[in-house]
């Protein structure tokens, strides 16, 4: 399955739900923010439906996002279904590791074979600050059950925000020094309701590798292809990578080949835009299988190309926890 632009598409990035057990600056409104109920969210039959018309269209890859995925009812079953579906050849996951204490064997034994944790900072009051009430040392025991479970590379996003945790990529960084993870920097997008704050508080990733290269040293590159929309690095001897995706200063639009279904049943044509095509409504007014598997092909086809925040066009329908990242 290709989009107009013959990008090739092959990763399916799912939001299981739209709550979560955090409740990140960047990422959410503090109040006000407007739950689906659940009637109106994809329920598990339809979702595995969707996943069996996508893996048939080529898509290979599935990641799982939120909200937090974790805090969706019956996730280690859904895992489990996704796994057994012909086509698809690799979950992974995107999460706030607060559970993982708990799910990352299960998960693991169910099929799930990676994950991403978020971690803007290890220092714990930062981490409270950041994430409006969180304990970090719950994220930190989530990783290490989640290397335990083997749910390898460990991948570690870190959203960098002015006044937040703009110092804190230093620290991060030295975490690759011993340990094999990859930590990922990634530039905050600014989003509708949290917009204004964001805006100013946008850190661009040429400043977090000068900082980091000024405490740590230089930094070798290993990737710049852009086939990954990170750009990895790694620091003299380190054992882990940093990977920098600046979706501000360096856009990888062309590249990408991601579809990213909402929790309420869209297809999200671009992360940064506010087009959407409705899957729910023709599913449930009984739409046939092929059908179903048309108006998604069209739907993936129509996926525009580049967003427009250089014109302050931020997507204003949805912020981050209602699409997953
Ligand atoms: N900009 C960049 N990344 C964000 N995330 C959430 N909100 C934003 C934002 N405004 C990240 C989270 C997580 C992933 C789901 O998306 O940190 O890693
Ligand atoms: Fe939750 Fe992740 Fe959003 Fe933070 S960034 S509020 S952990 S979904």
């Amino acid at each position: 399955m290709k989009d107009q632009y013959g990008r090739e598409l092959t990763d399916l990035r799912i939001s299981l739900t739209d709550r979560c057990n955090l409740r990140c600056v960047y990422c959410m409104p503090a109040e006000g923010i407007d739950f689906r109920p659940q009637d109106e969210l994809l329920t598990d039959d339809e979702l595995l439906l969707l996943v069996r018309v996508a893996a048939e269209l080529g898509v290979r890859k599935v990641r799982l996002t939120g909200g937090e995925p974790t805090v969706r009812p019956g996730i280690v079953e859904l895992v489990r279904e996704i796994h057994a579906t012909s086509g698809i050849d690799e979950i992974a996951m995107t999460t706030n590791g607060l559970l993982l204490e708990y799910l990352a064997r299960p998960l693991a034994d169910a099929g799930l074979n990676r994950i991403n944790v978020s971690l803007d900072t290890t220092d714990p009051d930062k981490f409270h600050r950041i994430t409006r009430g969180g304990k970090v040392e719950k994220v930190l025991s989530g990783i290490a059950a989640a290397e335990a479970a083997g749910l390898l590379p460990i991948k570690l996003n870190s959203v960098v925000v002015r006044g937040f945790n703009e110092d804190d990529v230093v620290s991060l960084a030295a975490l690759t020094v011993e340990r094999p993870w990859e930590v990922r920097y990634i530039e905050m997008m600014p989003f509708g309701s949290v917009g204004d704050f964001a805006e100013a508080g946008v850190v661009k990733s040429e400043e977090t590798m000068e900082k980091i290269e000024a405490a740590l040293g230089p930094l070798t590159p290993l990737d710049l292809s852009g086939e990954d929309p990170a750009r990895t690095y790694r620091l003299m001897g380190a054992a882990g990578v940093l990977g920098f995706i600046s979706p501000i200063s360096q856009p990888f639009c062309a590249k990408c080949g991601r579809l990213r279904l909402t929790a309420d049943g869209r297809l999200r044509l671009c992360l940064l835009r506010d087009d959407e095509a409705d899957l729910l409504t023709p599913l449930r007014a009984g739409a046939t299988y092929a059908e179903m598997k048309e108006i998604f092909r069209a739907a993936a086809y129509r996926r525009p190309f580049g967003h427009a925040l250089a014109e302050k066009m931020f997507p204003q329908a949805r912020v981050m926890i209602q699409i997953g990242g």
